[in-house]
Formats: C-alpha cells, structure tokens, sequence
C-alpha cells in the first residue's frame, strides 16, 4: 500500500545521516579544511571540485553545479525516484518507510502502478520463503538436501542467499498463491506459472533449487532454478518480466554490497554456484550476469560501486570470447580512475571448483597475479587477428582499434592506450633499426637503473616523464643518464615535446613550473601542457625521481617489446631477414 511519506520521517532520516558517511560510500572522499573534496562523479573531471560539507549536510560541484543533500544524491547517482532514494536510505538506516493514507500527490495511475509493482515484489518475496520452506520439508525425500550437500553447500550459505527447492508438483505455486483470477494472471504475468494451449495452467519450476535473484536493493524478482540431476536445460530462469531485466541485473549484487560498506573490488563471474561457493569460502564480493553477456548496463552499475572489476573466465575461446564482449562493452564505462581485468582460469576449472580446491587467499593472490589489466588483454586480442609486420596489417590493427579506444571517456585511460597503438604502428623503419650494440648498450643502461617500481602509474610513461619535469625541471639533472638523445629512438607518443621540455629543463635546473610555463605560453605545446598540469599524479616529492626513472626504463621496455613484437609477426609469415634474427634472440632475453 502505497501512500506518501510523512514529511516528518524525511526530516528525521535526514538527521540521522551523515552525508560525508554516505558519499563516502560511492565516491572516496579526501578531507579538504572543513569540507571533503572528490572529483565530481556526475561530470568528468582531473582535479577535484566537487565539496561535501558535514556542517551544512550538503554537497556542491564547482563544475558542473550539481547540489543537494543526501536524498539528492542518491537520487542522481543511483538514478532514483524520490521514493525509492528514500526508501533506500531507510534502508541504510535499518528504518521502514511509513505511508500515509489517502496521498494526493501522485496521478491515480501511477500510484495503481507502483502499488501493482510493490505487490509484485510481495509475491515473489513470499514464492521465495514458499521455496525455502519446501526445502526444509521436501528436501530430505526429493534429494535436494543431498544435492546441495554434495555440491559442498553450507547450511549457512543457503540460508543467506535463500536457497529453496521447488517442488515435483504442478500446482504448488499455483494452488498456495493463485487463489483469485488475478493472482493467477499476477503469476503468469511474473512468470512463476505458464499456460499451455488448452488454457490449462501450471507451475513453472519443478522439482529443482531454487536461487532467488535479487535487484540491489534486495527485492526478489526472478528465480534460476537448477536440476538436480542431468536434464535440460540444466538452469532454467525466469523470463523478462515488467519486474525482471536480465541486462540490468546482476545475481549477488545486493550481497555483496551487504556484506562490505565499500566495495574495494567486484569479481564478474558466470554462474550461481560460482557467487555462492566464493562467498562461503570469505570472497564476498562476486556477482554473476544472469546467463547474458556482460551488458554495458552491468558495467556501469559495477562502476558506480567499485573502482576495480574483475571479470573471470574460462581460460579456452568461449571464455576469451566473451571476456572480448565484455571489454567492448565496459569502454564507454572507462572513467578515469577505474580499472578492468580479465582473469582466466586453467582449463575444466569454474570459480566455484577453483577456491574449494585453492581456498580464500590462493585465489587472491591468483586475482593479484594473473588477472590481465584490459590495456593488455586489448592488445593481445587484436594482435591476434592483425600483424604488425606489414604496414597493411598495421592498417588494418589500428583501422580496428581506433574505432574501440575512441570510446573510452578517461582523458587518461584513452590516452593510454593511443599510445600503446602508436607503439604497435609507429614509424619504426624511420628510427630505423637499433643494431645489436645499440641495443645491448640500451640494455645495459636499463640493467643499470635496477630498483623497484614504487607503484604502477596509472598514467603512460612518456606522459608521467614530462609531468614530474614541469613539476621539478632539476630532475633533468639529477637523472644525466636520461638525455634527449637516448630518447631519440623510441617511438612514444609526444616524443617531440619531451625532448624540448628535457633540453629546456637541462639548461635551466633552477626554473619553477611558472617559469616552464611562461616560456611554453606561446608555443604549439601550450595547450596541451595546460591540460598535464591540471593533472593530480599523486606521487610524492621524495618518489619523483625513482618514478621518473622508472618511467624512462618503461619508454625502454616498450619500445623494445614493440620491436618483438614486429619481429615476431615478421617471423610467422617467414619475412624476417638474418640480422632481424639476431636482434629478435636479443630481444626475447631481455624481456624473460
Ligand atoms: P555453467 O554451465 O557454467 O554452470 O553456466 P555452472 O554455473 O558451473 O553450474 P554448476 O556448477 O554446474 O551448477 C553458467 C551460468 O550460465 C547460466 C546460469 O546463470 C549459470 O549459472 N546458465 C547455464 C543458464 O542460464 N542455463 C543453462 O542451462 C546453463
Ligand atoms: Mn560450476
């Protein structure tokens, strides 16, 4: 029954929030004097403008203008109704929201609709308790508590997500919640019982368990059901429905964000079991598409939740296959600052039968270790189909790629990846061709730089290079063995630039970054450096050098991987002359 919500209950829920607690929650916020600071997420932006005051309970984008308080904010970030954004943060405060009785405040249709839906959500929610209960009082003669037992299913487990089991009867839906005419439409509506020609009606699921699926804010509005055996289909699902969008939906969303306030990663993978089995094993945070692709939809939702996705797959071509659909669709999703990766897994082995074997922290360290960041998986993907040997097949690669980067929102990201493509296309017969001495001189120059990466930059190398130089022009000096001639060969983007800011920075070791960009204001470059400065790369004072250098060592390992990678296209169509031999077997023992 749905009336409209006290005015006074809004005040209080408002009370009882605190807004920097909330937005914490979905967007990370760095304390800045008074307020709290984060790049705004309802614009895209480098440097942070958006403002969250504790005092005043309110944020404001310099930006973009956007303002309001808690219940605007979950209104244009989590894209709600009025009611629904209170609704949900009634739900964060562990609060029903009350109604009113005779509401005037929306049209009489809409108000049929949404109690229609409401009512809806009640009898799935209550199909579901139908389904648990059948499970306690069926399980034991239907086998169904044996089958959960031997897939290795908790009793605990099952609870939480709700497990059930529907029985092997053709009217147990239908005769406990179709009493009237319209409960019976209402159930086919929802799909929980069909109709066959002779208009006879029956249940929809039978004899299998039962998975509720839940939307993320917990409603129950479709099921999978599993056979316990070997029949087919071996998961049936509940079909689209007016409550029921595959596309939009994730199975174990709502748990996830349950059980972790914030959500530091999400791990996508394929199957029911899959979410369930990692999160008895402690990996709370998995969630699986409902037997589609990962839709563009999914990924966004994700990225509203999390900065990291991982998305899990088989290790053979159906999993490499939608792993690639799955990239294509995460690009548009690509803000600055969040991260995909694909992680494939040995052949024969799902998530579920991975960390039984492995447990909690071997599968961690698995996603540490072998998870392939999106900016390598694309490379691989498409080098597999175009040769870089052959300036028709570097056509060919970027005519591919450069549709796919083109879509990526990240200023940063995309450029990035532009970037690793002109690597991959680059001129290389101009700077034309590194003799074994050069090389093995260049090799010896990046043994000699022998540290650690204090941490990846998320920026590419060439860019980070002359990002720390405008920060500290002295840099140039305290690093002589990086020199705009050593430069010279690699292909990176904005090599030109880097040269005259090195040799600007070279001669005057004492200037400020004023200074670099007064002497820039009217160059060609200008506009471009603007844009650089603006940027925050977050690497402290005392680090600049050890990530300069360390970026310069990457221009290295690039410039010659790409060179590998030429050669050994050159190599498979059998082109490859004998001094490309020799620098090819140079090469591979610099990259083991
Ligand atoms: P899998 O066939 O990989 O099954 O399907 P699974 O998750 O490993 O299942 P178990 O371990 O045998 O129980 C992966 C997912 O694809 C969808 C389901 O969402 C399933 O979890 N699927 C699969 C269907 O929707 N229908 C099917 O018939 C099969
Ligand atoms: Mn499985």
């Amino acid at each position: 029954m749905s009336g409209r919500i006290p005015r006074n209950f809004i005040d209080d829920l408002l009370a009882r929030t605190d807004i920097v607690e909330l937005i914490d929650g979905f967007v990370p916020l760095k304390k800045a004097g008074r307020n709290y600071q984060a790049c705004c997420p309802f614009h895209n932006e480098k440097s942070p403008s958006f403002t969250v005051s504790q005092d005043k309970q309110f944020y404001h984008c310099f930006g973009c203008g956007a303002h309001g308080n808690a219940i605007s904010f979950l209104i244009e970030y989590e894209r709600l109704e009025f009611p629904e954004a209170v609704e949900e943060l009634a739900r964060y405060h562990h609060l029903e929201v009350p109604r009113e009785q005779g509401s005037f405040s929306n049209s009489p249709q809409q108000q049929a609709n949404r109690s229609q839906l409401e009512d809806d959500f009640q009898i799935m929610e209550k199909a579901s308790r139908f389904f648990e209960s059948q499970l306690k009082q069926k399980g034991q003669d239907s086998g169904a508590i044996e089958y959960l037992k031997g897939r290795g299913l908790s009793g605990e487990i099952v609870k939480q997500y709700n497990i059930g089991y529907a029985p092997n009867e053709w009217d147990a839906i239908l005769k406990t919640f179709g009493q009237t005419p319209e409960r019976q439409q209402q159930l086919l509506d929802l799909k929980m019982i069909t109709e066959n020609d002779q208009q006879r009606r029956f249940d929809f699921f039978r004899d299998r368990i039962m998975f509720p699926i839940r939307d993320k804010r917990g409603r129950v509005i479709g099921f999978g059901g599993r056979v316990m055996g070997d029949g087919s289909p071996k998961y049936l699902n509940s079909p689209e429905t007016r409550i029921f969008h595959k596309g939009s939906e994730l199975y174990g969303f709502y748990q996830a964000r349950q059980q972790n306030r914030k959500l530091e990663r999400v791990l996508v993978v394929e199957g029911y079991m899959d979410v369930i089995a990692l999160a008895q094993f402690g990996i709370s945070y998995a969630v699986a598409a409902l037997g589609t692709a990962t839709t563009p939809e999914h990924i966004q939702m994700l990225f509203r939740a999390t900065k990291q996705v991982i998305c899990c797959y088989d290790g053979d071509r159906a999993g490499r296959d939608a792993a690639w659909r799955a990239l294509v669709n995460a690009l548009p999703q690509l803000k600055d600052g969040v991260h995909m990766k694909f992680l494939f897994l040995p052949d024969g082995e799902d998530p579920d039968t991975m960390v039984r074997r492995i447990g909690k922290e071997a599968f961690e360290q698995l996603m540490e270790e072998k998870a392939v960041p999106l900016s390598k998986f694309i490379f691989d993907n498409l080098l597999q189909r175009h040769s870089v040997a052959t300036s028709e097949g570097k056509a060919s690669l970027k005519a591919e790629a450069e549709p796919l980067i083109s879509q990526i929102p990240g200023e940063y990201q995309k450029q990035l990846l532009e970037e690793a493509l002109s690597e991959l296309t680059g001129e290389w017969d101009k700077h034309k061709i590194r003799k074994d001495t050069e090389l093995a001189n260049a090799q010896q120059g990046v043994a000699k730089l022998g540290y650690q990466t204090p941490q990846a930059p998320s920026f590419s190398p060439g860019r980070m290079m002359l990002r720390l130089l405008m920060d500290k022009p002295s840099l140039a000096k305290q690093c002589p063995e990086i020199t705009p001639d050593a430069l010279k060969g690699l292909n990176v983007g904005n090599l030109e630039m880097l040269i005259e800011m090195l040799s600007l920075c070279l001669q005057n070791p004492d200037y400020s970054t004023a200074q670099i960009l007064e002497h820039f204001r009217t160059h060609r470059f200008s506009k471009a450096l603007g844009k650089l400065i603006a940027w925050d790369h977050a690497v402290r004072s005392k680090a600049m050098t050890t990530v300069y250098r360390d970026s310069f060592k990457r221009l290295i390992d690039w410039h010659l991987k790409g060179r590998m990678e030429e050669l050994l296209s050159k190599a498979r169509i059998g082109q490859i002359s004998q001094d490309e031999k020799k620098e090819l077997t140079l090469l591979s023992k610099h990259n083991q």
